[in-house]
């Protein structure tokens, strides 16, 4: 039996970080064998919050191919690719825009949640959101269509762009009476989600709060040393009462492949201090065969792009397929 075809992404905003690790990035390198994969490094989606600091994304787009790349991404198994060298995309972008509304992508809550937050960019009440912020959903669809993708392994905020795809596939078919995508579906990873080591919602490089896959083993233990705990004393997993102490032991608890619940009954007769030197040292131990790939992969930048180039021609084959379907269907196969 043929294998169906997977397709997810990231944006390269940041090097990746633990939470992508355990989330993301082990559930697709488990999948590539079963699974045409395709992975995308997001650039254009991560400009659209972004176009004022290229530079940013620029920087971020072989680390993130290298992160993929030293977490067990096959370049054999998965075509790893980068999502402005695809012109297709933004191609099907631009047809899949007439088939959503304006309300219904200012009702999506990721970008409504996204819109809030990014207030010097859009605007205290996000009367300065961009077209293209806006209409990021869309061009996620075509990510995910151009390859023709059946599953997309994401995280839960990435529901409701899965959702839009959806609609706009069925859409498509109605619309033009055919039937040349898969409807995608959303694969969630069922690893529980981690949060800053300060406690808040997300790992994220401004709030200096994520241990990255690449830092060195010094690093982590001074991010783990200092990682927000409260005043209590003993060690539970309590995560809605006891959020930080409760996201320490879920980084334990995922390093040692154990529910989390019988982590902290294992740890509980360790003070704070014992057991964060003890997660240090259990998640250097469990990262080093990583950053020592990642290393070998920094000092040659040059297979990397090779990875990426040949992704890119495999794309480019299967994406102009697409659009040679699309192009009929809609009528402008001239
Ligand atoms: N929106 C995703 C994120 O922020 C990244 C992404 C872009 C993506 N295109 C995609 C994920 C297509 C899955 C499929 O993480």
């Amino acid at each position: 039996m043929e294998k169906k075809t997977l397709l997810t992404g990231d944006r390269p905003t940041g090097p990746l970080h633990i939470g992508h690790y355990f989330g993301s990035l082990q559930n697709r390198v488990a999948m590539q064998n079963d699974f045409d994969s395709y992975i995308m490094v997001a650039d254009v989606q991560a400009l659209t919050d972004n176009f004022n600091q290229p530079e940013r994304v620029r920087e971020n787009v072989l680390e993130v191919a290298m992160d993929n790349i030293a977490a067990g991404v096959d370049p054999k198994k998965s075509t790893l690719f980068i999502q402005s060298q695809i012109p297709q995309i933004a191609e099907l972008t631009v047809f899949y825009s007439n088939l959503i509304t304006i309300n219904t992508l200012k009702r999506n809550p990721t970008v409504k949640a996204e819109i809030a937050e990014k207030k010097e960019l859009f605007g205290q009440d996000g009367e300065s959101v961009t077209y293209g912020f806006l209409g990021y959903p869309v061009s996620q669809a075509a990510d995910i269509t151009i390859v023709r993708a059946h599953i997309v392994p994401v995280g839960e905020d990435q529901l409701p762009m899965i959702e839009t795809t959806r609609e706009i596939v069925e859409r498509f078919h109605r619309m033009y009476q055919c039937d040349i995508f898969p409807l995608p579906q959303a694969k969630l990873s069922n690893s529980p989600r981690i949060i800053g080591l300060d406690g808040s919602g997300k790992m994220s490089k401004s709030l200096n709060n994520a241990v990255y896959l690449k830092d060195n083993p010094e690093t982590t233990l001074e991010k783990i040393k200092s990682a927000k705990t409260d005043s209590g004393t003993t060690i539970e997993f309590n995560p809605k009462e006891r959020p930080e102490i409760s996201n320490l032991v879920l980084i334990y608890a995922l390093i040692h492949n154990q529910n989390p619940k019988d982590a902290a009954s294992e740890l509980k007769h360790n003070t704070y201090s014992e057991f964060k030197l003890k997660l240090a040292g259990d998640l250097n131990r469990h990262l080093a065969p990583f950053r020592a790939k990642r290393l070998e992969l920094e000092a040659k930048p040059h297979y990397v792009k090779e990875i990426l180039e040949m992704g890119r021609q495999r794309v480019i084959e299967k994406a102009e397929e697409t659009m040679k379907l699309v192009r009929e269907a809609m009528k402008i196969n001239y």
